[in-house]
This record gives structure tokens, sequence and C-alpha cells, in this order.
């Protein structure tokens, strides 16, 4: 019984004891050496854990007293905080913060050691030595400026202000040597005279009750490595490289490094050297690295080679390593050359433009007769017209002019236009009936026609245009130039003055031009598909009949049959 009671405490007693240690892992042990007799704080942090929700204690080893919460007393936890205000001999130990979340617990231990320390008081044997024991060690560089930090952590609750500093025992005035800048002290072009022992003081209010801070800093005065320490790569800086596809590639890397530092310099992709990323292929190679020696460093160079640059090349960084310093190229595929492409695009587009513009015009007319004969077929326009054209042409009483103009007239024309292609004209001189008055034949007929041809002869080779017209004709033709019918103007042969012809035949001449005849009138054959003809009936309106049997506009028309059997129906005009 004895024994089992024993026995169930011992099991207990471990129990409690692996839960009250085992679960806690100890993260941190600081060290403090502090002067008595002035505030002190300490700010427990373990910045894995501290981040979040959690709760923590300080407590005072050996016997785990809890420090009290009660901002009055001299020795308390402010939040994360444990605070002394002020410190005292008895203080010095070990103080732990336990910082417990729903999954951890961390312990973080402070070794507090308090240490009595003379400071220029009268009372005291003299100035003070520079010690070890000093709370902070700080450096200064020589023949430079540099600066000593006060170092004056506290929690929110603190009020810190009428920062001083000394050097020995003598306060230090802002000037020439000197300034203040927040807790700082700059030190001017340093000297070895600078270096000894310095302290900051600081006024500190808490809860209304004041406070010295004092803070004892040995500084020291460093020589400073000329160059720096860390091997500095020159080039590359991170840039990009345009490079075209194929083309070989071989990129420096400059570095400058310290004589006394034996780094290692290689150029790498993905981690990897690249003479072993590209071991199978060779396509990218590192060099052989080069150095020069100068006043207090050294210069090295190792070039990469890319023997043939390739897609999968591109947007890769490529790094150049010297030591713990990396600088990366990233070879980047040229941008196409923006306004090239935009000028050759504008001349491909004008060069096609002026070309459709060429074809059109070239081409219009069998457009427009190809478009006529595959949709207009035999379809009659629906206006009340009898006729497609009314023929004008003028009288000519010498036998030759006569003659050319009557068979153009007469023979040509019906051949072509009626025969061939269909259309139904109406020609002075053969449709009208006979006995009927002139002017009433023009007055009803040239009503019920959709076009005027007209023929016209050079003035020089015969009398004059408006001699060798009826007058009624020219009245008549005039008004219709007025109503807006469309003229055709047929030139037997080249007109070189058309001064003195009617002003709305000039008109129509300089408007929409002639169409030039240049057959000779032997009343051989003539075909719908030469160039006049094309002309002519590209003026005259869609076709109203089919063309005359065996006669295929635009297919195979048969040009090879004769107009021989024409009777000459001539001098039909009468004045
Ligand atoms: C004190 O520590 C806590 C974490 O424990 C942190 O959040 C806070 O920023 C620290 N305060 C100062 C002034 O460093
Ligand atoms: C902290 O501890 C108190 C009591 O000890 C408890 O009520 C509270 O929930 C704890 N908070 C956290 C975040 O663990
Ligand atoms: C605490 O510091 C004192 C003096 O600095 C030292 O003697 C002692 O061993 C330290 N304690 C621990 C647990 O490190
Ligand atoms: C100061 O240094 C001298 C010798 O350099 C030494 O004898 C003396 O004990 C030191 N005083 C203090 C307070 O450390
Ligand atoms: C790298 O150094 C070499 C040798 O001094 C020089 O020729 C080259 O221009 C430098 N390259 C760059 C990118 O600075
Ligand atoms: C770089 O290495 C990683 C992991 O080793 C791999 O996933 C990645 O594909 C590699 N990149 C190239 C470009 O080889
Ligand atoms: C490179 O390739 C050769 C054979 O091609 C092989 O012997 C060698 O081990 C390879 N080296 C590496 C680092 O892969
Ligand atoms: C690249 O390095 C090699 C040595 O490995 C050298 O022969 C070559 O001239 C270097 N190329 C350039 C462009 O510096
Ligand atoms: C500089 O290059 C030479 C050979 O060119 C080599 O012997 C020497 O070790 C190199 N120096 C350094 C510091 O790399
Ligand atoms: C270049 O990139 C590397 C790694 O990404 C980085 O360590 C280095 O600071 C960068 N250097 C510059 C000049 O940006």
């Amino acid at each position: 019984m004895w024994v089992r009671s024993l026995l169930l405490c011992g099991v207990s007693f471990s129990f409690l004891l692996s839960v009250a240690a085992g679960t806690c892992k100890d993260a941190d042990m600081h060290h403090e050496i502090i002067s008595e007799g002035r505030p002190f704080a300490f700010n427990c942090s373990y910045p894995p854990v501290t981040n979040g929700a959690v709760n923590l204690t300080w407590h005072r080893t050996p016997n785990q007293s809890p420090v009290s919460n009660n901002r009055q007393l001299r020795n308390h936890q402010d939040q994360t905080w444990i605070l002394f205000l002020p410190l005292e001999e008895g203080d010095s130990g070990i103080y732990q913060c336990v910082i417990r979340d729903a999954h951890s617990c961390y312990r973080v231990a402070v070794n507090l050691t308090v240490v009595r320390k003379h400071w220029c008081d009268s009372s005291t044997e003299g100035p003070r030595n520079l010690s070890l024991s000093d709370e902070y060690q700080q450096t200064l560089p020589m023949g430079k400026s540099g600066s000593l930090a006060c170092h004056l952590y506290f929690p929110d609750s603190c009020v810190l202000d009428l920062i001083k500093w000394y050097k020995g025992c003598e306060e230090l005035k802002a000037g020439k040597q000197y300034a203040f800048s927040g807790t700082k002290l700059l030190v001017n072009n340093v000297a070895a005279e600078d270096g000894g022992s310095y302290a900051c003081t600081a006024r500190l209010t808490h809860l209304g009750r004041e406070f010295t801070v004092r803070n004892y800093i040995a500084v020291s005065i460093k020589e400073v490595v000329s160059g720096r320490r860390i091997p500095n790569i020159m080039y590359p800086k991170n840039n990009s490289i345009e490079v075209q596809l194929g083309s070989t590639l071989i990129v420096d890397c400059n570095i400058t490094d310290t004589k006394e530092n034996t780094n290692l310099r290689c150029w790498r992709i993905n981690e990897t050297l690249v003479d072993d990323y590209y071991n199978d292929s060779k396509r990218i190679r590192e060099g052989i690295e080069t150095n020069v020696s100068l006043k207090d460093h050294i210069f090295y160079t190792v070039n990469i080679t890319f023997l043939e640059v390739k897609m999968e090349d591109y947007g890769l960084p490529f790094m150049c390593h010297a030591g713990v310093s990396t600088a990366y190229i990233m070879l980047k595929q040229p941008a196409p050359d923006f306004r090239a492409h935009l000028i050759g695009g504008l001349v491909v587009s004008l060069l096609l433009l002026v070309s459709l513009l060429f074809v059109y015009n070239s081409f219009k007319i069998d457009i427009k007769l190809w478009y006529r004969s595959t949709f207009y077929a035999a379809q009659a326009p629906d206006d009340e017209k009898m006729y497609d054209a009314y023929v004008l042409y003028p009288k000519c009483p010498r036998e030759s002019q006569h003659h050319s103009v009557d068979t153009m007239a007469l023979k040509i024309l019906p051949e072509v236009l009626e025969k061939q292609c269909g259309y139904k004209l109406f020609i002075f001189g053969r449709d009208e009936f006979p006995g009927q008055a002139v002017a009433n034949v023009i007055d009803e007929n040239i009503k019920l026609c959709r076009r005027l041809i007209v023929l016209v002869v050079p003035e020089s080779s015969s009398f004059g245009f408006l001699t060798h017209m009826s007058e009624e004709q020219i009245a008549v033709y005039n008004a219709l130039i007025q109503d807006g019918m469309k003229v055709i103007l047929i030139e037997l042969e080249k007109v070189k003055d058309y001064s003195s012809m009617p002003e709305s035949i000039q008109y129509i001449r300089q408007k929409h031009g002639a169409i030039q005849w240049y057959g000779d009138f032997t009343e051989t054959s003539q075909c719908a598909k030469t160039k006049f003809w094309k002309k002519v009936r590209y003026q005259m309106p869609p076709r109203r009949y089919p063309p005359a049997p065996a006669v295929q506009l635009l297919r195979h028309t048969p040009c090879d049959h004769t107009s021989g059997k024409w009777d000459a129906v001539t001098g039909l005009i009468t004045p």
C-alpha cells in the first residue's frame, strides 16, 4: 500500500514535470549586462510565434514566480515587455518569457547581470576606464563620417526625450565635429582620438515619474578597407540583350574583387554551371577567366558564348556568379522594326490601290459590258422609249465626205449596233416615213430615244458643222442636251479645232470626250468586240433585245462575215 502510493506519487510528479517543462521549447538566451540605477526594459519576441495571438508571460527563475502586471510596481510586465524602473543590484538573475499559443510553447530567457558603474561623479575615484563591461560596443570609420546610436528600447508607455551625448565626462555640443539626429550622434571626419568611452543619456517619463537612462558605449576606430568587401559585378546588370534567333553571342561578366578574396566566378543557368547544363550540345560555353591586377583590387572577366541562340534561351536568366554576388542577363528577341513594317504596309497598300485603279481603268469597259451581258440579258428597260439611240449626222455635199459619213450612219452603225448587239436605232434618212416633215420626224422620234449619237467631222475637211446639219436638228439636239440625255460623240476623223462647233458640242467634248473612229469606210467587216465598238457599247444603255441569231455578243462573235450584202442607202438625207 505504501509502496503503491509512493509509486503513484512518483508517476504523477514526473507527469507534472513533463507537462511543465517538456511541452515548452527553449528558444533563445539573451545576455544583458546593465548598470544599476537606470531603467531597463526587454521585449520578448520570437518572430515565428509572436506574430499571431499568443499568451505571453514573464517569470523569474528559479522558482518561476510570475512578474506582476501592475504598472505601479518597480518591476512589472507591460504587454510583451519586462520593465525595471529602475534596476537594482538584486535584480541580477534569469528571467523567462513563456510564449504559448494553441499549438506550441516557447521559452525566451534573459540572463540579466546588474553591475555597479561609476560615472563622472566627484564622489568617485576619477574617470572611468574603458572596460569590456560597457553595455554597447560600436565602431567609427577612420577618416570618414560615422554615427553612434543610443539604444533606447522601451514600451510605448515610456516617453523618452532630452537625449544628451558625452565623451568621457564631457557633454558634446553640436558643431563642426558633431551633429545630433534623433537617437543618433553623427561624427565627422573620424580620427583616432575619437575612440574611447561615450555615454548617452535620455529622460524617461513613465506614469508621471521621471528617470534617467544612461547608456555606456565603447567606441573603437576602424580602418576602412578601400573598395567593397564583396565582389562587385560591373556587368551584367540584370539587363536584357536583344539578339536574333540563330546568331552567335558572347557576353562578358566583368567583376572587381579585393585581392584577398578567393571567390569562384562562373556562369550558371538554373543553378547549374552552363558547361554542365549544356554538356551534350556544348552550344553554350563558359569562357576562360582572365584577370587584370589593379592598385587595390583585381578586375576579372569571364565570358559566356552562345554558338547559336535558340528559342528556348529567350527569357531565361543566365547568371554570373562571383562569390555571393550575382547578376544576370536575359536574351530578348529583337522587336520587329515597327516603322519599317508600317511604311512597307503603306507602300504595298498604295501599290495595290494604284494597280487596282489601273486594272479598273483598263478594263472598266469590259467589266461593264460583261456585267450587262450577264445580268441584263434581254431585259427591256422599263421606260417608255422605243429606240436606244437617235443618230444625228451632218449632211455632206462633197462626194468623199458624203460617202464616209453616210456609210457610217447608214451601214456600219446599224450593222454592229442593231445586228450584232440587238439595239434599235432611229437613223434620220432611214427610219422616217417618206413625205413626213423633217421637223415632225425629229420632234416625234428623238423623244423616244435613250441616247443621242452625234457623228462629227472636222471643220476643215468640210464646210462647217452647222451648215451641214439642219437647223431643226441642232435646235432639238440643243434642247436634248439641256434635258440631260446622254450624248455619244463620235469623231469620224481627228478634230483639231472645236471652236467653230456649237457650244453644246464643245461642252460635251470637254466633259465626256469623244470616241475616235479609226477604221476606214470600205464597208468591210466590223466586229462588236473591237476597242472602238466596246467604247460605244459602253456608252449605250443595256441591251434591249437579244442580238440577231448567229451573232453572240461577247462570246465567239463571228467577225468575219462581211457587210457586202448591204445596199448603199445614200442620198436619203434631204435638206
Ligand atoms: C515587441 O515584441 C512584439 C512581439 O513579441 C512585437 O510585436 C513588437 O513589435 C515589439 N516591439 C518593439 C518596439 O520592438
Ligand atoms: C491566455 O491565457 C488566459 C488565461 O490564462 C486564457 O483565458 C486565454 O484564452 C489565453 N489566450 C490565448 C490566446 O491562449
Ligand atoms: C549568466 O551570466 C553570468 C555573468 O555574466 C554568468 O556567470 C552565468 O553563468 C550566466 N548564467 C547562465 C545560465 O548562462
Ligand atoms: C582602470 O584601469 C587601470 C589600469 O589601466 C586599473 O588599474 C584600474 O583598476 C581600472 N579601474 C576600473 C574602475 O576598472
Ligand atoms: C568587360 O571588360 C572588358 C575588358 O576590360 C571590356 O573590353 C568590355 O567592354 C567590358 N564589358 C562590359 C560589358 O563592360
Ligand atoms: C530549372 O530547374 C527546375 C527544377 O530543377 C526545373 O523544374 C525547371 O524546368 C528548370 N528550368 C529550365 C529552364 O531548365
Ligand atoms: C558530360 O558528358 C560526358 C559524356 O558526354 C559525361 O562523361 C560526363 O559525366 C557529363 N558530365 C556531367 C557533369 O554531366
Ligand atoms: C571569351 O573567352 C575566351 C577564353 O575562354 C577568349 O578566347 C575570347 O576571346 C573571349 N571572347 C571575348 C569576346 O572576349
Ligand atoms: C590571374 O590570371 C593568371 C593567369 O592568367 C593566374 O595565374 C592567376 O592565378 C590569376 N589571379 C587570380 C587572382 O585569379
Ligand atoms: C540582380 O539579380 C540578383 C538575383 O536576382 C540580385 O541578387 C541582384 O541584387 C540584382 N542586381 C541588381 C543590380 O539589381
